[in-house]
């Protein structure tokens, strides 16, 4: 269970309207979905995972933004055993990046897992051609076809198109969940179930977290109004876990992309402890003083746990205001109610600066005008 230990003044009249704005919201599927867990997809997706691991020593997931931070955080985070790893691609423009990636596959057995909601971002595009090019080179087409599996639009998309006629295997973004918030469906669930995280006590944490996270997100999130409207337009999420850096990432654009608008938001920041403490730490204790800090307190050893002590205490005496979010396990369950904690926590507090958590007009301007750049429209 999520604990926050501060306390903030809550309109409990205001968060339940709150509440059910999302809960009715076209894009608030995400919110009941721990508790709706659509049960033939999740079979589906199993089965997928295991004939990826018994045929591929790695798989490609190939996506940018909510289509690969979640899985990439809570797999890095936990480091699961699985016989098959996980290469990334499609998350930059960098050929570099590209060249990396398909010279580290090699002569490898490998399937494509390609994610894109809308099925046309530009980044996951051109990966995945290059690394299709290359399975169909490998294996020919028929074998090549039936190791890609594609998570995009139940209906539409250029994606959805090219997986129907070629007939990959398809798994479906739900309309009604955005990127960012899609971490426990399919988006996230097959490269995790691949990566060997235990997906079932995963789930498990985001539903058990359904009731009991109300009250600590609530307070969570009033408290971050509280501090924005006093002018803390900085957050600054500290781990003390270097795993969790992507962890870091993901909450960067959950609450990025679901607060920056309308001249409104508190910019997210992220750092490890003590790592950074050996760069950051100086401006941390003495810097200008417009950010808070969030801790995210994991469960941890003896020494590691004086470190979160000393940080505490060093820095409210700073000056900074420092919130500490509890979290039970280091493990699938305590993952799956952090999610859901933070999603929760990101929706209502966006709702308190007035702006919509989902959607992302100012994604949408950058990718129209590249494709513009790009000729490709
Ligand atoms: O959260 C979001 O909606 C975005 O960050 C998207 O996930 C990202 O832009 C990738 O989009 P798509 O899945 O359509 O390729």
């Amino acid at each position: 269970m999520i604990k926050v230990n501060f306390d903030s003044k809550v309109d409990v009249k205001r968060t339940a309207e709150i509440l059910k704005e999302i809960a009715k919201d076209e894009m608030g599927g995400w919110f009941n979905l721990p508790r709706k867990i659509d049960m033939g997809e999740f079979v589906r997706i199993k089965e997928a995972a295991k004939k990826i691991q018994e045929e591929s020593e790695y798989l490609v997931c190939i996506g940018i933004g909510g289509s690969y931070l979640g899985h990439r955080a809570i797999i890095e985070a936990l480091r699961p055993k699985s016989e098959t790893k996980i290469i990334y691609a499609g998350n930059s423009l960098s050929k570099r990046e590209l060249d990396y990636a398909l010279k580290k596959v090699g002569d490898h057995d490998f399937s494509i897992n390609v994610i894109s909601k809308s099925g046309t971002t530009l980044e996951p595009s051109i990966a995945f051609d290059e690394f299709k090019k290359k399975l169909i080179e490998k294996y020919g087409e028929e074998e090549a076809f039936s190791r890609i599996y594609a998570t995009t639009d139940k209906k539409k998309g250029a994606l959805h198109d090219e997986a129907v006629a070629a007939g990959y295997t398809r798994f479906v973004v739900p309309d009604n969940i955005g990127g960012r918030y899609s971490v426990l469906t399919a988006v996230g669930l097959l490269p995790m179930a691949v990566a060997g995280v235990n997906i079932d006590k995963l789930l498990e944490g985001a539903a058990g977290a359904v009731e009991s996270t109300i009250e600590p997100a609530s307070k969570y999130a009033w408290m971050r109004y509280e501090l924005g409207l006093k002018g803390y337009d900085t957050e600054v999420f500290a781990s003390f876990e270097p795993s969790t850096m992507y962890f870091n990432e993901w909450l960067k654009q959950l609450f990025g992309e679901s607060e920056g608008k309308g001249k409104q938001g508190i910019f997210p920041a992220a750092v490890i402890y003590s790592t950074d403490l050996h760069s950051l730490g100086q401006f941390m204790q003495e810097g200008r003083r417009n950010l808070f800090e969030t801790i995210i307190d994991f469960p941890t050893d003896e020494t590691n746990a004086k470190v979160v002590q000393a940080v505490k205490s060093a820095h409210i005496a700073g000056g900074i205001p420092v919130l500490d979010v509890s979290v039970s396990s280091f493990d699938e369950k305590g993952f799956g109610e952090l999610i859901y904690f933070f999603e929760t926590a990101c929706a209502i507090s966006a709702k308190l600066f007035g702006v919509n958590p989902f959607d992302q007009p100012g994604v949408e301007a950058y990718k129209s005008e590249l494709k513009r750049l790009m000729g490709l429209v």
